[in-house]
């Protein structure tokens, strides 16, 4: 970004087109190409799908470049029928533009270090997501990065560290935090209409359900015809390569990185990191962390491929008493105990005792109360990052609020890696204290290889 742009995007002129998205029904105006957010994606797969079309419709952005070392993969997504990859990717955002413009690359770094880029999508399976963010936010790109932030803990306290030193502005994809029902159920908690909360059922996904789950062909292959030498090695890149570099169809197919502690986290995380974050919005620990993780259970079975757990059960206790039970067999999204009754909430469902059935937030709820987050009126988590970036404010969900949600996750699975029952925390140091605190704070350092560093 040039100083003219740069000094634009700050100015008042700016501020007047902020509020011009499609959104919100208001009339779309496209701000001039040189007033428009430059936009580079990075990864062209499942997810990466719903966030570049939720950025096509906002027309102070213009996607100007498409990063995958997949050319294209047909059936690459979650009903198998979309094709992946950076050309149909490319196609996809010539034809929203009416122009041929997008410009393709097989290397991140092509996009990282581009001057004319100012901000980042971040949406790679998990093993690249602090090595890309870091790298951009050091050229002053501005970050949406998917979550799990990161793979690991000292990955996240680089990446807060290199958001604090850069400025830039950062959203984590923990769009949920736009789901009504969420923030109505927050806000009920959190002004105490279900009296003291002490302790909440958060339910998460097993690891074995949907046709992308366990019980996939482990054995080794060479990687599918998708992939060039060069396209794998990219794909591998920092996470620890398998013997011969073979391709594990459990583990690399679309969407199967999950299952395996090389390149994600499990479902403690992929799900961890939309309801352990929102559990932290409204109970007000986005800036701190569990002092402990208890009575950990699992069924893992060794299994040196698919090595997560497809059923779990813990308890992560923070310093105020408050204790959080997350299973896999518990009512998938949150139920928060409040001494005059529950409340469960997700993503599209709001439960509540009788005496609040009426209570409505748009009406009811006081401007002296506490009031969660809510972007712009229709904005989406794509847009709020978009009006974060013209107005400099803070915006849904920062660098450090998306590490200390993921962190919560990633105490639970090195609890789990380890087979211990139960943990503790120094939310403040970041560290593990007490028994077995040295082995699981090795744990909590990510190693990278094959050349890649931070
Ligand atoms: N916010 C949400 O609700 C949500 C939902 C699903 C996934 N996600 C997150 O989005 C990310 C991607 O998940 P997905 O389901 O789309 O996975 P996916 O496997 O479908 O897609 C990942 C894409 O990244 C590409 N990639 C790999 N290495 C790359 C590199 N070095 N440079 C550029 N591209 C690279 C892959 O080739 C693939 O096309 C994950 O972090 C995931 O947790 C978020």
């Amino acid at each position: 970004m040039d100083f003219s742009r740069r000094a634009f995007l700050t100015s008042s002129a700016a501020l007047a087109f902020a509020g011009c998205g499609t959104l919100g029904g208001k009339t779309p105006r496209r701000p001039a190409p040189s007033e428009r957010i430059t936009l580079g994606i990075i990864g062209c797969g499942t997810q990466a799908f719903s966030n570049v079309f939720t950025f096509l419709q906002d027309p102070r952005v213009q996607i100007t470049v498409v990063c995958d070392p997949i050319l294209e993969a047909p059936g690459y997504s979650y009903d198998a029928k979309a094709t992946g990859g950076r050309k149909p990717f490319k196609e996809m955002v010539d034809k929203a533009y009416g122009n041929a413009s997008c410009r393709m690359t097989a290397d991140w770094r092509d996009v990282v270090y581009d001057p004319s880029v100012d901000a980042v999508l971040v949406v790679t399976p998990d093993h690249w997501h602090a090595l890309i963010a870091i790298a951009a936010m050091k050229q002053g790109k501005h970050v949406y990065c998917q979550k799990p932030l990161a793979i690991g803990i000292s990955e996240g306290i680089a990446m807060v560290k290199a958001a604090r030193e850069s400025g830039v502005v950062f959203q984590v994809g923990s769009q949920h935090r736009g789901d009504s029902s969420f923030r109505a159920g927050g806000e009920l908690v959190a002004n105490g209409y279900v009296g003291a909360v002490k302790t909440a059922d958060v339910g998460l996904p097993g690891a074995n359900g949907g046709e992308w789950g366990h019980g996939r062909d482990t054995t080794r292959k060479t990687p599918p015809a998708y992939f060039t030498k060069e396209g794998w090695q990219m794909w591998l890149g920092p996470s620890r390569h398998w013997e011969d570099d073979a391709f594990i169809p459990a583990i690399h197919e679309p969407l199967c990185w999950r299952w395996n502690s090389r390149t994600g986290g499990g479902m403690i995380t992929d799900w961890g990191a939309h309801w352990i974050d929102i559990l932290h919005w409204t109970m007000g620990f986005e800036r701190t962390g569990p002092v402990a993780v208890e009575n950990m259970s699992t069924n893992y079975d060794g299994d040196p491929v698919l090595d997560w757990a497809a059923k779990y059960s813990f308890d992560l206790v923070y310093a105020n008493g408050f204790r959080a039970h997350v299973s896999s067999d518990a009512r998938c999204g949150i139920t928060y105990h409040g001494e005059k009754g529950d409340i469960f909430a997700d993503y599209s469902k709001l439960e509540r005792p009788d005496f609040l059935k009426k209570w409505s937030e748009k009406r009811d709820l006081k401007p002296n109360e506490k009031h969660l987050y809510r972007a712009k009126d229709g904005h989406s988590h794509e847009s709020d990052f978009i009006d974060g970036i013209y107005e400099r404010r803070p915006i849904a969900t920062d660098c450090e609020i998306g590490h200390r949600s993921i962190s919560a996750c990633h105490i639970a699975n090195i609890c789990l890696r380890l087979g211990l029952k139960s943990l503790q925390w120094d939310p403040k140091a970041e560290r593990f204290v007490g028994a077995n605190a040295d082995a699981a704070n090795k744990l909590a350092q990510v190693p990278h290889y094959n050349g890649w560093e931070i």
